[in-house]
């Protein structure tokens, strides 16, 4: 790989011992996937947060570099609500390594929003073409698919690297022949607001890493695009993808049907929703926010549950920055004795293991949750997990937005 003279000097530790390791990192991956040199990025999105699941080791190692990141850089989310972790019952030993972490980060200039949907912060603006060093699959999937930017899905080191560096290697989704469809997906009936994640879930198994370019008989809003993608990262390695009409590299450029077609019925979708239902009747936590909420999602969160009381654990998770944008609906939301929890996810908090049966509105959710939290997962709508989680008893409603 091409280095200049300055990279070069870094390499060989001029520029101290942390640029060093970052380079390192940086060419040593550039190395493997043939990148032909460095190329300045936009911004950085770093995961490996939650003490969860980088533990003392990766606090360790985060502690340890010196420095400011050269370019606007943000968490992915940690393992618990950092101004309110005591709400679930997280414990004071882990949230102590989780302060310890975060301010680790901070320490090296990063901004310590912890959330896996940094394209919505203002500020943290991206744009088509712009290349990145994202590391949380959905953000990866959504700069790469839903605003045409460029991304590799990077690992948490190579990530920080890049932000340390300004500069990631040349190579993967950074290049124009890595972006091209490699598999047409149809899909032949109209999906609802819910469909997308349970199609990304299907999609996902069948295509792997392939770039897929779906046809749709509806046009999906961002929210749906956001849900699919996040879906097809978890249960397959998608990075990228098109939407025939839809998304903007496929309206923009001339690319050839794939020769590889599929087709995807409405009865596979089906056993997504009917899937683990068996071996978990009766959910005793409701979470939705996989990716975290956008605001017409608090929106609709709070209009369903609006005047109405919870019964059982709800939890919905968003970014910090959104609260703060949108206190009424969290107000409304609140007062069904739901919980809006900022900086984590129901996947990254250990918070979730406490729970045998946990219904989600998220493909990526059902994917993740019986792994990384030793919990059943089942899938519903939006609307079915308002259900599930409230009583039934309607409150008179004070509330107005
Ligand atoms: Fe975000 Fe956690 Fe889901 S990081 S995409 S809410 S698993």
């Amino acid at each position: 790989m091409y280095l200049t003279k300055e990279e070069e000097q870094i390499l060989n530790g001029e520029a101290g011992e942390t640029l060093r390791q970052a380079i390192g990192i940086l060419v040593t991956l550039g190395d493997i996937y043939g990148a032909d040199r460095l190329i300045p990025i936009k911004s950085a999105q770093i995961a490996g947060v939650s003490y969860k699941t980088i533990g003392d080791a990766g606090l360790e190692w985060i502690s340890d570099l010196q420095g400011k990141v050269k370019v606007p850089s943000i968490l992915n989310p940690a393992g618990m609500d950092l101004e309110d972790w005591e709400r679930l019952r997280i414990s004071p030993d882990f949230a102590e390594k989780q302060k310890l972490i975060v301010q680790a980060y901070k320490k090296l200039g990063i901004q310590c929003e912890c959330t896996c949907t940094p394209y919505i912060l203002e500020g943290f603006n991206v744009g088509y073409g712009d290349h990145l060093a994202w590391s949380e699959s959905s953000a990866v999937s959504y700069a790469n698919s839903v605003i045409g930017a460029r991304t590799n899905r990077e690992g948490g080191p190579s990530a920080l690297s890049a932000a340390l560096l300004g500069k990631t290697a040349n190579y993967g989704f950074h290049l124009d022949e890595n972006r091209v469809p490699e598999i047409s997906i149809y899909v032949e009936d109209k999906l609802e607001v819910s469909d997308y994640g349970a199609l990304g879930y299907v999609a996902g198994k069948l295509v792997g890493s392939k770039v897929p370019v779906f046809h749709l008989k509806n046009s999906p809003g961002v929210d749906e695009l956001k849900a699919l993608g996040a879906a097809m990262a978890a249960s397959g390695a998608v990075a990228l993808y098109h939407v025939e009409g839809v998304t903007p590299e496929i309206c923009r450029l001339d690319f050839e049907e794939p020769a590889e077609k599929i087709t995807i019925e409405r009865k596979q979708l089906g056993e997504v929703y009917e899937s683990r239902k068996k071996a978990c009747k009766e959910p005793e936590l409701i979470t939705v926010g996989c990716p975290h909420c956008s605001a017409a999602e608090l929106k609709k969160v709070a209009k369903l549950l609006k005047g109405k009381t919870v019964s059982k654990e709800f939890w919905i998770f968003t970014s910090r920055e959104l609260t703060k944008c949108y206190p009424e609906y969290i107000k409304t939301i609140e007062k069904s004795g739901a919980k809006v929890v900022c900086d984590t996810c129901m996947v990254v908090s250990p918070a979730t293991n406490s729970y045998s049966c946990v219904m989600v509105n998220s493909g990526k959710a059902l994917a993740y949750v019986p792994g990384m939290c030793g919990a059943e997962a089942v899938y519903g709508s939006l609307e079915a997990c308002v259900e599930e989680a409230v009583d039934g008893t309607e409150k008179k409603a004070g509330d107005s937005y």
